[in-house]
Parts: C-alpha cells; sequence; structure tokens
C-alpha cells in the first residue's frame, strides 16, 4: 500500500545512500500504479506539486496537461521518473557544438521508473488525450540548483537561461488548451 508520508520518509533515507536506492524505492511505490493514485488523488489540475523541498532532496508530483509537450531542459542533479498513470514521452539530447542534437528516446508508462543522470538533458511529451501524473525524485533543490540550470527552444534548440515562471505557466496554457479540445476527456 503506498502512503505518501511514508513514501517521503522513506525517500530521504534512500537519498541518503544515493540514486540507487532512491530509484528501487520508486520502482516497489509504481508496482500498484492505481494505489499511488489513490493516495494522491486524481488530478485536478496541470502543474507540478512539491512533496518535498529540501537543499539535498525535492520530491515533485508532476501532472502533465494533456498532449502537452516541455522543451529541452537540464537538471543540474540527477533525477528518478515513475509514472502512474498517463505515458511520458522522452526525449534525450546531447550537446552539439552551440546547439543540441536529439540522442535517443524513452516511452514510460504507468510502473515504469527511468533514472537521469546528473548532466541529462531531456524534453517530455504527454501524447495521450488526457492527464498524465508521475513522481519525480531530484537529488538537489529543484528550484535552486547549484548551477543554472539551461532550457532550449523547442523549435530554434538556442540554449537559454531555464525560466522556473515560464514552466509553470506552460502547464496552465496547456490545460486551458486541453480543455477547449472537443476530443478532450477533462472536459
Ligand atoms: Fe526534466
Amino acid at each position: 500500500m503506498f502512503d505518501k508520508d511514508r513514501f517521503i520518509e522513506d525517500c530521504v533515507k534512500a537519498a541518503a545512500e544515493g540514486q540507487a536506492a532512491v530509484r528501487e524505492l520508486l520502482q516497489r511505490a509504481m508496482s500498484d500504479p492505481a494505489e499511488v493514485m489513490r493516495a494522491l488523488g486524481e488530478p485536478q489540475h496541470a502543474g507540478i506539486t512539491p512533496l518535498l523541498r529540501s537543499r539535498d532532496l525535492t520530491i515533485l508530483n508532476f501532472v502533465w496537461a494533456p498532449c502537452m509537450s516541455l522543451m529541452p531542459h537540464n537538471h543540474q542533479m540527477y533525477s528518478v521518473v515513475g509514472i502512474y498513470c498517463g505515458r511520458e514521452d522522452n526525449v534525450f539530447w546531447r550537446r552539439s557544438g552551440a546547439t543540441i542534437a536529439a540522442a535517443g528516446a524513452k516511452s514510460l508508462g504507468p510502473g515504469e521508473v527511468a533514472t537521469l543522470g546528473r548532466d541529462v538533458i531531456h524534453s517530455v511529451l504527454n501524447p495521450v488525450g488526457r492527464m498524465t501524473c508521475a513522481l519525480h525524485v531530484y537529488g538537489g533543490d529543484f528550484f535552486e540548483p547549484p548551477e543554472p540550470r539551461s532550457e532550449w527552444d523547442h523549435e530554434t534548440l538556442a540554449e537559454q537561461p531555464w525560466d522556473l515562471a515560464k514552466v509553470k505557466e506552460l502547464f496552465r496554457t496547456a490545460e486551458a488548451r486541453s480543455r477547449h479540445l472537443p476530443f478532450g476527456e477533462q472536459k
């Protein structure tokens, strides 16, 4: 059975051991995605909700709006991602001169967990017409990374400083757009 407070406590302990222990914990939690959904509740809105934020560890509940995408970005810290509803399509990028080039992809469905290294650059697409829900665990303060984070323009792939306010606005506008789609299940 998934219990949010217990998960947070266990995560703090696992993070002290390292990324592999966090992955193991998340894999156990995601072994029953419906339980995680029951404990965290049906998503009402797209967005990023912190369950825990500290200097060494951040636990975020991600709710992706239907069919929304997030531009390439890095984290400057390791992360572990577990999906409990919907799907996250990740494209991984590598630096190539002054820009980036696509280097791989990983599609994650309910129950699946991915580990991302400290230097990973990825973009994320929710390819389904309903909200996708995930727990993301970061090995640091997600909101104040130790080194400046970058994002890359979706269209031009030009690097620019990461803009949290813009990211939050993206979730809001993606949700608003989805509520006007005639096929949207969230209407
Ligand atoms: Fe990310």
